[in-house]
């Protein structure tokens, strides 16, 4: 589904040059479930960002399919990222005035080609996280780990093709963490292709695959044992 061949990304700002990835070629089928690991700066986000199509890379390609994302105009990236991607983050990133509900709802305002109705595609992402009871409150209202499990459902409920996932257990304790973990694990199941970024060893052997980063570069690749 996705294949990232030689890219590379180099920050230059007040003559100080970073570079953040070297060399990524990396392939992402379609339904697997991809743990990033790495010790902090290595590139995960950078990475992440990079198959979201937030950050573009400085050279190489980016095949989505058969289009090559990394030539795509902005406008285009944008349709495609609210079509085709789900993102959750850290630090959950709902929006304060917003219910619960009206939150998830955004993961479908971009989509004009939503099938059926979209507050019972709203109601069924809240269903699938177990967050329906909590609709009307408003996130400050909920604890951390209800609040990561509202910002999943805004990322599946316009059914994205990919799950972009940047330490999601980050800021959780173990039992929230745990719970999140099923969710992504349930969803995986249930057929999406999910790519985390993780410091957690054991959340990355939930994943099939895992690969570790050092300063830019993947240097080492393995599925998990069975
Ligand atoms: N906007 C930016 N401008 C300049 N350098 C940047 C920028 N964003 C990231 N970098 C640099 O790129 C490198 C990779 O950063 P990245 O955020 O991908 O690391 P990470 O592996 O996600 O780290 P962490 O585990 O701390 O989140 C770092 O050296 C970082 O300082
Ligand atoms: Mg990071």
């Amino acid at each position: 589904m996705i294949k990232l061949e030689n890219i590379e990304r180099r920050y230059i700002s007040d003559e100080v040059e970073t570079t953040a990835l070297v060399g990524v070629n990396l392939d992402v089928a379609e339904g697997e479930f991809l743990a990033i690991m790495g010790p902090s700066g290595c590139g995960k986000s950078t990475l992440l960002n990079t198959l979201g199509t937030i950050d573009r890379p400085t050279s190489g390609h980016y095949w989505f399919a058969d289009t090559d994302l990394a030539a795509m105009a902005e406008k285009d990236l944008a349709r495609f990222r609210a079509a085709r991607l789900g993102f959750v983050f850290q630090s959950f990133n709902l929006i304060d005035e917003l219910t619960i509900e009206e939150n998830i709802a955004l993961g479908l305002a971009y989509r004009k080609d939503v099938s059926g109705n979209k507050a019972d595609r709203v109601a069924a992402a809240m269903d699938t996280v177990g967050i329906a009871h909590r609709a009307r409150h408003f996130p400050h209202q909920l604890s951390g780990g209800q609040q990561q499990r509202a910002a999943i459902a805004r990322a599946i409920v316009g059914d994205p093709k990919l799950i972009l996932a940047d330490e999601p257990t980050g800021n959780l304790d173990t039992a929230n963490g745990e719970q999140v973990m099923d969710i992504l694990s349930a969803l995986n199941a249930s057929g999406a292709t999910i790519v985390m970024v993780t410091h957690s060893p054991s959340h990355a052997d939930m994943a099939k695959r895992r690969i570790d980063m050092l300063d830019g570069r993947i240097v080492a690749s393995a599925m998990r044992a069975i």
